[in-house]
This record gives C-alpha cells, sequence and structure tokens, in this order.
C-alpha cells in the first residue's frame, strides 16, 4: 500500500506510520492534519481496541480497515503515533522501543521520565536529540502556555507563572462531545438530563473547576501536569507554576488567562514584538481583537491577546495575557506530526 505524501527528494525518508488511537478524537484529526501537512507515509496501519476493529476509515483517498493493537501489527512500523490511553502507553512504549521504532505518544504515561524528552518543536526541539524511542508530546494546556513563555523568555525570564484554564470538552475525549451534545439537546427539546457519565456533573451551561482527579494538595492531576510539564519544557526546573483547570462547556479549542511575573521590567511593546516573531503565534494587540476557542477550531496557531501589564507585581515585572488554541490540532495532533517531521528532519529516526 502506497500512501507517498508531498515530499519529493529522493533521500528523504518515507515511514511506515502505525496510529494507536486511530478512531478517537485526537486521531481522527491526526489523520486530517497528516493529509493537510502532507506528511510523507510509506505503508499506514490503523490501530485501537477489538471495539473498533473492522471499522473503514478514508485517508488519501483509500479506505483502511482498522486493526486491534498488537505487536506484529506495530512491527513494520519506523513511527507509531499513541493517542489512546495511559495503560495502552504503557503496554506498547516498551515493545516500540525493543523494535527499534519510535513512539511519539500524546499521553501523560512518559512525560516526566527523565529519558523522554518532552517536545514542542518551536520551543525545544533540540531535546529530541537525546530520544531513547519515546517522545512526549505535553498536556494540550501546557503547548500554548510554553509557545508564548518561551517567546517572552528573549526578552525576560519568567520567575513566577499562575494560570486559569476553560477547557473544551473534547479535551476528554470523543465520549465527552458526545454527552455534552446529548445534555444540550435534552435542554432544547425539555427533556431531562442523563446522569453524566464522563463528567462529575452536568457540564451543558455549567463550568467545571475540575480536570481530572484531585491529589493530596488539593489541586488535579491536570493542574500538576501544568507545572510540572511547563518547567521540564522550558529548562526551569524550579519555576513556580500554579493552575487553576475548568472544563466549560465549549466542544473545540482550549483558552486560558495567564499571569507572568519576570526578573526585570518589562514593556509590552518588546513583548510583542518577541511574540510576533515566534512561529506558531498569532498575536493581536488591540484587546478588542482577541480570538476566541471557535476561531482557534480547525488551525494549528496560539493566539495571543489582552496584554495587560500587572499591577499586583512591582516594577512593571507582570503581564497578563489571554491565549487560545485548538487542542486537537496543536495541543495533540498538530504537535506529534511536527515531532515527526523533525526527527526525520535531524535523522533521529
Ligand atoms: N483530546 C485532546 O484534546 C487531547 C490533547 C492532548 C493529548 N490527548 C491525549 O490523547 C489520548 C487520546 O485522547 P482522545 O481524546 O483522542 O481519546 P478518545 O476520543 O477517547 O479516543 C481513544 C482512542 O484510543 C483507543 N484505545 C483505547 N484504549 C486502547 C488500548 N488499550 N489499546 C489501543 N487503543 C486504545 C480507542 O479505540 P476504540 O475506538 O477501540 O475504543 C480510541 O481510538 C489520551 O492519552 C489523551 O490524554 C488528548
Amino acid at each position: 500500500m502506497g500512501f507517498v505524501g508531498g515530499f519529493e527528494s529522493k533521500e528523504q525518508v518515507i515511514p511506515n506510520v502505525a496510529v494507536i488511537g486511530a478512531t478517537g478524537a485526537v486521531g481522527e484529526v491526526f489523520l486530517r492534519v497528516a493529509e493537510q501537512r502532507e506528511f510523507p507515509i510509506q505503508e499506514l496501519k490503523l490501530l485501537a481496541t477489538s471495539r473498533s476493529a473492522g471499522k473503514k476509515i478514508r485517508f488519501r483517498g483509500a479506505e483502511i480497515t482498522v486493526e486491534e493493537t498488537s505487536a506484529a501489527a506495530l512491527a513494520t512500523s519506523d513511527i507509531v503515533f499513541c493517542s489512546a490511553t495511559s495503560e495502552a502507553s504503557k503496554k506498547w512504549g516498551p515493545i516500540v522501543r525493543s523494535l527499534g521504532t519510535v513512539m511519539i505518544d500524546d499521553g501523560s504515561a512518559y512525560r516526566m521520565d527523565t529519558n523522554v524528552p518532552l517536545v514542542v518543536p518551536e520551543v525545544n526541539g533540540d531535546d529530541l536529540e537525546w530520544h531513547e524511542g519515546i517522545v512526549s508530546i505535553p498536556n494540550c494546556t501546557t503547548t500554548p502556555m510554553v509557545l508564548a513563555l518561551h517567546a517572552m523568555k528573549s526578552v525576560a525570564t519568567p520567575v513566577r507563572v499562575t494560570a486559569a484554564t476553560y477547557q473544551a470538552v473534547t479535551g476528554s475525549g470523543t465520549a465527552a462531545a458526545a454527552e455534552l451534545r446529548e445534555q444540550i439537546e435534552a435542554l432544547g427539546s425539555g427533556e431531562k438530563i442523563a446522569v453524566p457519565k464522563i463528567y462529575s456533573r452536568q457540564i451543558a451551561m455549567n463550568v467545571l473547576p475540575q480536570v481530572d482527579d484531585f491529589d493530596e494538595s488539593g489541586y488535579t492531576i491536570e493542574e500538576i501536569k501544568m507545572r510540572n510539564e511547563t518547567r521540564k519544557i522550558l529548562h526551569q526546573p524550579g519555576l513556580p507554576v500554579a493552575a487553576t483547570c475548568v472544563r466549560v462547556p465549549t466542544m473545540v479549542g482550549h483558552a486560558e488567562v495567564v499571569h507572568v511575573e519576570f526578573d526585570h521590567t518589562i514593556e509590552l511593546e518588546a513583548l510583542y514584538s518577541a511574540l510576533s516573531e515566534q512561529t506558531g503565534i498569532s498575536i493581536s494587540t488591540n484587546p478588542e481583537s482577541y480570538a476566541t476557542p471557535l476561531e482557534s477550531e480547525g488551525n494549528d496557531l496560539t493566539y495571543v491577546g489582552r496584554f495587560r501589564l500587572d499591577p499586583t507585581v512591582p516594577e512593571n515585572r507582570g503581564v497578563v495575557f489571554w491565549c487560545v488554541s485548538d487542542n486537537l490540532r496543536k495541543g495533540a495532533a498538530t504537535n506529534a506530526i511536527q515531532i515527526a517531521e523533525e526527527l526525520i528532519e535531524r535523522d533521529l529516526l
């Protein structure tokens, strides 16, 4: 089966690719992004559980049958994208590694492992150089924030970060999107809303100050991920980061309000200039022309805006801003494909 993409050069590696979780919210977007970016693929295997085995999915005009994930199905791959569950990552990661293949993992299973790079290519692509067969992508709230912080670091070093998030339901997968749709339909037709299965409370017409489970400190796992992942990606292991992650009834696009304290006085114009030069960022300096989750949906940019000096931080060392990006694309699928492109470019497969 030949699915050669848009790379013409003879020296270009054209990998065999497997996607674990091809039927999920991220998996589906992954295939569309691969088509749009003309990511080169020789042979493509679409994998999931026995629940979805036999399903047909179209890719570049061909119909591919989904298979149950197995070592045999992974054996011929050069790159495995895993966008399933932590259990699946933990089961298949060591097998992929032992096959000499590279796994790019969307989940949290390996993100904090010291021998696994956690990468946003525009920020720390060089960390790919020390991969040992597994590369993780960050949580979909971490990625847009670190992209902005990375750009700002060329002006001043962040010494404290606080954030509040407004996260869309597709961040919890296809079942959560279905739950929101069902609740909206029930409300529209005056029916009783069924007991929620994905979230602890009704999500339609509501917001939930909880993303994932709580730990003993009172923070949620999502909030702890934002702290730890930001430190790892920015190479600032002691950076104080406090987040409050909130689920809101939007379908796609995670938004955040971020407060940053810097090591020295900053001017907004200098931050604007640094952010304008950052690949992957679209900046608005007009407070009224902010982007919303709806505008972020379907593209790969992180939109930043609503910049203000933070009067609670002395000496003009603080800034507050808004950012939003498509959680399924730059927050997951696009970042994973960019990592694969970078691995090919750097001859690291
Ligand atoms: N959604 C986001 O915005 C986002 C962003 C960044 C990272 N992620 C991460 O990406 C991963 C997938 O998220 P999602 O939102 O796409 O979830 P989802 O919509 O629930 O899809 C899960 C996918 O994984 C497959 N799967 C489940 N258990 C499996 C197993 N044991 N072996 C192989 N395949 C298995 C499912 O297959 P079946 O069809 O057979 O059930 C389905 O294809 C998660 O780790 C998530 O944390 C998600």
